[in-house]
């Protein structure tokens, strides 16, 4: 038995590091910020106490104007701000989180749900998934960990997954369906990862600000969070609500789907 497990950790090491090597080749400009190095972490465990949602009805998207505010690469160490403005304007957004941070910033996670936000996968390492040398394997295990972190804090299977900097092809496809995941991407850009200026990405956001619009920050940048109060004037005073993705898509998804926006074009 001793042996054995011995043998477990090796392979366990050498795994983290086939995971940790993948990460240097993402171009570095497009290197999300981590606010903590990607390090190998334990298996999640099944949690005790499940959160329990607070009940809230759903917004129906085919009576108000509805758009989608998503924040990727979290959670991070300015996310409980965050959360502090969404509740305060009353409005919900979805995270699309990345398997260390979500354990790193558990509380983070299990707040943003209980008030009434979603989440979705981001994968492990935040690797370019149609990469031709991923394996089919390792792209299985990027999506499935994180999945199984949120379901194991949140009591649900997630249903969404954000491909890392939108990167997906026919096998990713595949791997979200059988995961039973819809792809989410956006079609208003922000470019907070690039321009960590908070007028400069409520600006671009403003721009994208219309019914059924997708739009994508992070919140892994102070500016990012610091831009969000005025993105939220905004969406008042066009008489937009901000809602969960799923709300933002008629209140279902269908796994290995991609999505841009709420409307039927794509
Ligand atoms: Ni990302």
């Amino acid at each position: 038995m001793r042996r054995g497990t011995a043998y477990g950790a090796v392979a366990l090491g050498a795994l983290a590091f086939l995971a940790t090597s993948s990460v240097a080749d993402v171009p570095p400009e497009r290197l999300p910020l981590l606010a903590i190095p990607v390090t190998p972490s334990p298996t999640p465990t099944p949690t005790p106490t499940t959160p329990q949602r607070p009940e809230r009805e759903p917004v129906d998207c085919a009576k108000v104007k509805c758009v989608a505010l998503t924040f990727d690469d979290g959670p991070g160490f300015d996310t409980m701000r965050l959360l502090d403005i969404l509740k305060r304007n009353k409005a919900h957004a979805t995270f699309f989180v990345v398997g260390p941070q979500a354990r790193h910033f558990r509380k983070d996670v299990e707040r943003a749900f209980v008030e009434g936000h979603e989440l979705g996968v981001h994968t492990e390492h935040h690797l370019q998934l149609n990469r031709k040398s991923l394996s089919k394997k390792k792209i299985h295990d990027e999506i499935d960990k994180t999945r199984q972190t949120l379901k194991d804090y949140l009591g649900i299977d997630p249903t969404l997954f954000r491909p890392p900097y939108g990167a997906t092809d026919k096998r990713v496809k595949a791997e979200t369906k059988s995961q039973g995941l819809a792809q989410i991407l956006w079609d208003t850009d922000t470019l907070d990862w690039k321009y960590q200026s908070a007028s400069g990405i409520a600006s671009r956001a403003r721009h994208g600000l219309r019914r059924g619009a997708i739009i994508l920050m992070h919140d892994i940048y102070p500016t990012t969070v610091d831009a969000v109060q005025r993105i939220l004037d905004t969406c008042k005073s066009r008489g937009l609500t901000p809602v969960t993705v799923t709300e933002l898509l008629g209140g279902t998804t269908t796994p290995g789907r991609e999505y841009f926006d709420a409307t039927e074009s794509h």
